[in-house]
């Protein structure tokens, strides 16, 4: 098969680890930055040009676009959808898992479990913080990544000042009822094809409350509950994505979700897991393609 992986960063872990996946299966795979892609609509045809060649010969792409690139990233793919070209993640499933707030309220209309948020924007933003007492609450912009743009705020006050700073730079955010009993850790289920292949364990650094691997927390490799599993599985279908990682904290009243990520980083699952990820991504690939 001829698969390209849309990546604007070609000597990146997941990157890398993809070539290769799909050369030791014997398909012809290359990186394409999305950088130059040109995208032009001819004869009411979708039409993608790569530096100076059109491209129309892919089966499959394996879209890696960075939180940066959403919009052209995703526009790129939904060209490649409407040249019947198979992506592992949907321009549609990349487009709202980016933002934290739509992402949510498509987890809402399928009953999925997650944390008490609210919008931020509001002239009543003081009722609002004061609705979730005075408590420690987290406020999260809405398209941070790796655990930049994300504050916990000790108390109401605290919360208040943050929201309305926030609120008069003009900035998108949500109020999020802060999982204490997460303890700085998080759960990262890896999906491919409605079924869970790879789970780890993420746990902050130096009394953090953030997990993420890019604020120097740590990873292992962890079997998750039927319950999670099941979860993690209903969270990639409703947000249409067949390959997505799913972020959940275990709370007292069992996992929540908490964002699900169309370009999961290979790198900390498969050295927690020793899993070749990859190879199951390019296996997913062909059975598609079957
Ligand atoms: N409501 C919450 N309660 C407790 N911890 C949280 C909460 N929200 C986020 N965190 C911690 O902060 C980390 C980053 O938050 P997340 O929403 O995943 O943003 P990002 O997209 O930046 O990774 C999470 O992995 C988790 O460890
Ligand atoms: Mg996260």
């Amino acid at each position: 098969m001829n698969i390209a992986i849309l990546s604007r960063a070609q000597q990146l872990y997941s990157t890398q680890r993809l070539l290769k996946a799909g050369e030791v299966q014997n398909h012809d795979i290359e990186i394409i930055d999305p950088t130059y892609c040109n995208l032009t609509i001819v004869n009411n045809k979708a039409v993608v040009q790569y530096h100076d060649q059109i491209i129309d010969d892919l089966d499959a792409i394996i879209p890696r676009i960075g939180a940066s690139n959403t919009y052209r990233g995703a526009s790129i793919v939904r060209h490649f959808e409407a040249m019947g070209v198979f992506s592992i993640a949907s321009s549609k499933g990349i487009v709202t898992s980016r933002d934290k707030w739509t992402c949510f309220q498509i987890l809402a209309q399928k009953g999925i479990a997650m944390p008490k948020t609210t919008l931020g924007s509001s002239p009543y933003l003081d009722v609002f913080v004061k609705d979730f007492g005075d408590h420690p609450i987290i406020i999260k912009i809405l398209e941070g990544t790796h655990g930049q743009g994300v504050i916990l705020c000790e108390n109401y006050k605290n919360a208040l000042t943050t929201a309305q700073t926030l609120q008069s730079a003009k900035v998108k955010f949500v109020m999020q009822e802060f999982i204490a009993e997460a303890q700085g850790t998080d759960i990262r289920a890896f999906v491919i094809d409605r079924q869970v292949v790879a789970a780890i364990k993420r746990t902050s650094k130096d009394g953090d409350f953030r997990s993420n691997l890019h604020q120097g927390g740590s990873a292992n490799s962890i079997q998750l509950s039927n319950t999670e599993k099941q979860i993690a599985v209903a969270a990639a279908k409703a947000l249409n994505l067949s390959v997505c990682g799913v972020d959940m904290l275990a709370s007292k009243r069992g996992p929540l979700v908490l964002e699900i990520n169309s370009t999961p980083g290979l790198e900390g699952i498969e050295t927690a897991t020793g899993l070749n990820i990859s190879g199951k991504i390019i296996t997913f690939i062909e059975q598609q393609k079957k």
